[in-house]
């Protein structure tokens, strides 16, 4: 079943030119780009994108990266989108992440994992909506 998914290309991984290099790996898994932003976050933003995070010990730590430089953030069409980009991405724990994975490539640590993506049908309606509600192509 085609679904869509958010993605986005975190600040370690744009400031070290991977962009390019995270997109064609989630093309190669099928995945197809119908939406595209680059943009810089603000604190307030990361809280509400994050906001189930709030309050957890690793939150600050979360915070001051997500807004320490511009995140690339996309819309994801395909088969099973959400779990399909997710399996692309690799664990949340760099150490984790299997081979081939973005994470495993791309990731620093826990926190500097170079991407997100949605891990639900209703997070993504609310991610895609979070970075593209003032789109009307989509
Ligand atoms: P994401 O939401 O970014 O796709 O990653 P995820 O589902 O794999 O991980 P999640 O549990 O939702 O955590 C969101 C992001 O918070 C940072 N984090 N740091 N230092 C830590 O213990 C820790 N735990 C989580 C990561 O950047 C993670 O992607
Ligand atoms: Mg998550």
């Amino acid at each position: 079943m085609s679904e869509r998914t958010l993605c986005v290309i975190k600040p370690n991984a744009v400031e070290a030119n991977n962009v390019g290099a995270i997109i064609a790996m989630l093309e190669s898994a099928g995945l197809r780009v119908v939406a595209l932003r680059m943009t810089r976050l603000s604190a307030p933003l990361v809280e509400a994108f994050y906001a189930e995070h709030v309050g957890k010990p690793f939150f600050e730590g979360l915070k001051q990266f997500m807004v320490s430089g511009r995140v690339v953030a996309m819309v994801l069409e395909g088969d099973n989108a959400i779990a399909r980009c997710r399996e692309v991405m690799g664990a949340t724990n760099p150490e984790k992440a299997a081979e081939g994975t973005i994470r495993k490539k791309f990731a620093l640590d826990m926190t500097r994992n170079a991407v997100h993506g949605s891990d639900s049908p209703a997070s993504a309606e609310r991610e895609i909506a979070f970075y593209f509600d003032r789109f009307s192509t989509l």
